[in-house]
């Protein structure tokens, strides 16, 4: 049985308000299957903007085994092309980022300009035409200093999306941003084990410590309100940030694959700080209210943020195997915004820091758990964890419709 039919009969079979059957989390044929069938369809969250500082800035990013590089134009327009040269197909830009002045091939040094357009091959003959020989353009969209990627031929619609979070995101300024640290690190376990842990707080309380001291773990606030209704003092929270003219409330997409809300963290906190005050005094953005709360916004299958009144972050989920996962996470602050003087770097990521690195032991845990022999799928809390079966419920529909309109064409 090949894997999407694997799959189709799994989830066919599945519990409803259950975790997935052990396939999901392990199965190399179902893991390239979610390579396939979501990150090479779906729009994917790459890099803030601002760390593409200067021209010939780039970065790459792995979907699968295959690399993208997104890089800045001298005309300052970001663009993403596959990462595989017009010759004999070698990887060109080989570090996770850097800076050139031309793409150069390190294998026979043909050269790109940063549009792509292929300047330079020697000795290829009279016949040879370098406007066939272009690196291919990958879709590249920027959202208020946000790039995004999707390498399908055809791209969903990014409008809505980008029409609906634009508002939201417009008061962080993001454009004025500049990278104060980035973390990359290695969870060993699937992709899909992250995000689950990722939409509950049903294990901050055990595990967090230094989030706990400003993040509220209340599920009304993690969580996603499957009828839309919120206790009192949230809505009150929704009201005082739109009365100031800032988007807050809650909205998730109707195929659930985003969400952004804009939520109270704990009474006096204003920031992820061990004392909860903020950690930049040169805020990035002008939200202007001072317990705002931050942004939650989150993209599957690749990013989840939390923007702040006084400084951002981003998150970028990447599957690297099965079992492993990348997870990078990028501290923006006010581009005039001086270190040591305006923001101490401690104190800016001490609590994500740590916070992520707790994430990564319990979702280790989680994988090991999974592949024991005795694993089955177990229930989710109906009241902590509604984003956990949220985001299974996505993915699971979002496979379904990949690998049914496949066996459609296939028939
Ligand atoms: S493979 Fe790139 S120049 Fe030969
Ligand atoms: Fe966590």
């Amino acid at each position: 049985m090949d894997a999407s039919q694997t799959a189709r009969e799994l989830i066919a079979q599945r519990k409803p308000g259950y975790s997935l059957p052990q396939a999901f989390y392990n199965d190399q044929g179902i893991f390239d299957l979610d390579i396939e069938k979501i990150f090479a369809r779906e729009w994917l969250f790459a890099t803030p903007a601002c760390a593409l500082p200067k021209t010939g800035s780039y970065i790459t990013q792995k979907i699968g085994s295959y690399s993208i590089t997104v890089v800045r134009g001298a005309d300052k327009e970001i663009r993403a092309f596959h990462n595989t040269c017009r010759h004999r197909g070698s990887i060109i830009c080989k570090g996770k980022t850097g800076q050139v002045a031309k793409l150069v091939c390190p294998y026979h040094q043909w050269t790109y300009d940063l549009d792509g357009k292929l300047l330079w091959a020697r000795d290829m003959g009279p016949e040879f035409d370098p406007r066939q020989h272009g690196l291919k353009p990958v879709h590249c969209r920027v959202l208020n200093g946000l790039v995004f990627i999707c390498i399908a031929e055809d791209a969903p619609d990014f409008d809505t999306f980008a029409n609906k979070a634009g508002a939201y995101l417009a008061p962080h300024d993001l454009s004025n941003a500049k990278v104060a640290f980035q973390s990359t690190i290695i969870e060993e376990g699937n992709w899909k084990l992250v995000w689950e842990n990722n939409r509950e707080c049903y294990h901050c309380a055990g595990n967090h410590p230094s989030l706990c001291r400003t993040y509220p773990e209340d599920p009304s606030i993690t969580g996603v309100s499957a009828d839309g209704s919120f206790p009192e003092k949230i809505e009150n929270h929704f009201r005082q940030n739109e009365a100031a003219g800032i988007p807050s409330r809650f909205h998730m997409s109707d195929d659930g694959q985003y969400r952004v809300a804009r939520m109270p963290l704990l009474d006096g906190a204003v920031s992820y700080t061990m004392n909860g005050k903020p950690a930049v005094s040169k805020f990035l953005g002008n939200v202007p209210v001072a317990n705002a709360g931050p942004l939650l916004m989150f993209h599957y299958p690749t990013t989840w943020n939390h923007f702040l009144p006084d400084h951002s972050i981003t998150f970028r989920v990447t599957p690297i195997g099965p079992q492993q996962t990348e997870v990078q996470t990028t501290w923006l602050v006010n581009k005039d915004a001086v270190e040591g003087v305006d923001y101490d770097l401690e104190t800016l990521t001490h609590v994500w820091t740590h916070t992520n690195d707790e994430d990564r032991e319990v979702v280790e845990n989680n994988q090991q758990g999974i592949n024991s022999p005795a694993y089955e799928p177990g229930p989710y809390s109906a009241s902590h964890e509604d984003g956990v079966n949220q985001f299974v419920n996505w993915y699971c529909a979002t496979l379904s419709d990949e690998t049914t309109d496949l066996a459609v064409a296939a028939e």
